[in-house]
């Protein structure tokens, strides 16, 4: 095991609160953060987000917090959209922020309902019809070459990447209406995991575990059941339609977003955690098959650059210095708490050295808060007095240096203005990799931190 240390933190603890705790304690408490049960769910389950959270934490938050109509909610992360289609299927009016542009494409088919569904079933079973003959088009084995990025054809059976390319030619060329088109290029995008060969889970595709000898997936069939399943969602979800409004925001949390002071009734949000998950590469597969990036620079370009800082990835050393890197804006708000995260950066900066990897640890924990202040800040002016803010979040250890990110981010949410901040605990994480010799041994935790304005 690597050497861990427990960096000392503040004297008390934040409680916990208990009547949260009793409203939720029939649900599944551990899975609150993970996406699991999401997964199970109309529409939530359109794309796999391992990032995303449960839409069951929504909507006990929604009841807990007691919102209602005309009030507005607010998730300053929002990628996939669990947080707006929970509003929505309720009608209540939501705002969301996502920075990363295929994701919030995700999210933007996820909350477009407004079909007419007698329309929509026999434009889908026409589409399906014309697709299935131009699935017929012959093809070499040489003839799809060259289209792809190397990783593509590592991860398929050629003769299902035969189909799948054919899909997306028909997709992009034959489909007239946006929204229809929408559905299908969805539907194809979660095709793309389930008809791989190669080990698709979360954080990273394993091309060699495609040896070859396995069957096709038949990625057309599982396309079509795909785009009914969709179909089923909407029909049934959206049978009873609210009037409300629903903002899928392409932008960036640290920015000022266009609501008034005291607006927002509820925020909750999962925020990236501080470990070391490139958000950027999670989606290298749909974009390298779509054709919206070829490289790892087009995905910096185009996400990486754009998100906040909780991976080295992120990192380019030569723009900072680990004695100032950390924000003087932190130091002056919040003097422990900087003292304390400048602590865990020399620290981290010390064991860099030594270690194989050199992995901008220290960095990359400092840009993080930097980074999270201006959220914070945002997100308290625009809610109002006495609301909640919600961040679903879990601590890490770098390198064995344990930093208490719900803590810390409750603390610079009092240095802020927030006048309360509890945690509340979910599970404790990490346990796969306990096997892991070079894993340190520091028991983490995944929970919600509370913050009342
Ligand atoms: C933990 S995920 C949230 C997932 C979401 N709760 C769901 O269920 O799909 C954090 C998200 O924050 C996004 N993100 C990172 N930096 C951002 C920024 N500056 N502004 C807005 N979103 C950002 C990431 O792209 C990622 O999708």
């Amino acid at each position: 095991m690597a050497e861990a240390t427990q960096l000392s933190l503040f004297d008390e603890t934040p409680g916990e609160n208990p009547s949260l705790r009793g409203g939720i304690s029939s649900l599944h408490f551990a899975d609150l953060g993970t996406f699991k049960d999401s997964m199970r769910a109309p529409i939530h389950s359109w794309f796999r987000y391992p990032a995303g959270y449960s839409y069951r934490f929504v909507d006990m938050l929604f009841a807990e917090c007691g919102i209602g109509r005309g009030d507005w909610v607010y998730d300053p992360f929002s990628g996939t959209g669990t947080t707006l289609v929970c509003a929505k299927q309720r009608g209540f009016n939501a705002y969301g922020v996502e920075a990363h542009s295929f994701v919030h494409w995700v999210a933007d088919v996820k909350l477009f309902w407004e079909y007419d569904f007698a329309v929509l079933r026999r434009e889908l079973e026409r589409l399906l019809l014309q697709c299935r003959n131009f699935l017929k088009r012959p093809i070499d084995d040489g003839g799809i070459q060259g289209i792809f990025p190397e990783l593509i054809y590592k991860c398929y059976h050629l003769q299902d990447l035969k189909e799948l390319y054919l899909l997306r030619e028909f997709i992009t060329h034959e489909v007239g209406d946006v929204h229809i088109q929408n559905i299908l290029k969805l539907a194809l995008t979660d095709t793309l995991r389930n008809a791989a060969a190669a080990g698709t889970g979360w954080p990273y595709i394993a091309p060699n575990k495609n040896t070859g000898d396995k069957p096709p997936k038949k990625a057309a069939i599982l396309f079509e059941d795909t785009v009914w399943k969709m179909y089923r969602d909407l029909a049934s979800i959206t049978r009873n339609r609210f009037d409300c409004e629903v903002r899928n925001i392409l932008g960036d949390s640290r920015q000022k977003q266009l609501l008034e002071n005291d607006q927002v009734a509820l925020a909750l949000t999962s925020p990236p955690y501080l470990n070391n998950y490139d958000y950027a590469d999670r989606t290298r597969l749909e974009t390298y098959f779509w054709g919206i990036t070829k490289t790892w620079k087009d995905i910096t370009e185009q996400f990486r650059n754009k998100l906040i800082v909780a991976a080295t990835t992120q990192v380019i050393r030569s723009q900072h210095n680990v004695e100032t890197v950390l924000s003087e804006e932190i130091k002056l708000i919040a003097p422990e708490v900087y003292q304390t995260i400048q602590r865990a950066v020399l620290e981290l900066s010390l064991r860099r050295r030594n270690k194989g990897g050199k992995k901008d640890y220290d960095l990359m924990t400092a840009l993080y808060f930097n980074d999270m202040l201006p959220v914070i800040r945002e997100t308290y002016r625009i809610l109002r007095p006495g609301g909640k803010f919600f961040m679903v979040l879990g601590d890490s250890a770098p390198y064995g240096v344990h930093i208490a990110t719900e803590t810390l981010i409750g603390r610079l949410g009092l240095a802020i203005g927030f006048s309360t901040t509890e945690y509340i605990e979910f599970r404790i994480r990490g346990k796969k990799w306990k096997d892991n010799p070079q894993r340190h041994d520091v028991p983490l935790r995944e929970g919600a931190v509370i913050l009342t304005k």
